[in-house]
């Protein structure tokens, strides 16, 4: 699997993606996910993606994880090209899952997230995408 993107939640999506572009990055797809209860946005420079989320709520996944841990790095997500294949390793080897069955995500993926307690405190996104 390679390095699909990094999730890093924020508070002001807009102000978070101004200080991506002056790295370079550009917005790739902008999307509102009721659902998960997120404005997201991805940016794109070269290989390399950020997604920046911004909760629509406090009470959502992403307003807890501000209000318990402040604005900064949210998961890491790994490019899979057969999701419930990966999953079904993950959860033989005794990973704890989040999904334990693969949903829609942003842009119409597949994805489905592991616990942190499995990658060192890290929330682990598995996405169904060519490499
Ligand atoms: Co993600």
């Amino acid at each position: 699997m390679k390095l699909h993107h990094v999730g890093i939640a924020t508070t002001d999506l807009d102000s978070a993606q101004a200080r991506y572009e002056l790295l370079g990055y550009r917005l790739e797809a902008l999307e509102l996910l009721p659902d998960q209860g997120v404005r997201a946005a991805m940016l794109k420079s070269g290989a390399d993606r950020i997604e920046l989320l911004e909760p629509t709520a406090p009470q959502t996944p992403v307003g807890r994880f501000l209000e318990k841990r402040g604005p900064g790095v949210h998961h890491l997500a790994f490019a899979t090209t057969d999701i419930a294949a990966a999953l079904r390793r993950l959860q033989a080897s005794g990973a704890r899952l989040v999904d334990e069955e693969p949903r829609p995500g942003f842009g119409g993926h597949l994805v489905a997230f592991v616990h942190p307690s499995w990658a060192g405190g890290v929330l682990v996104e598995l996405v169904e995408a060519e490499p």
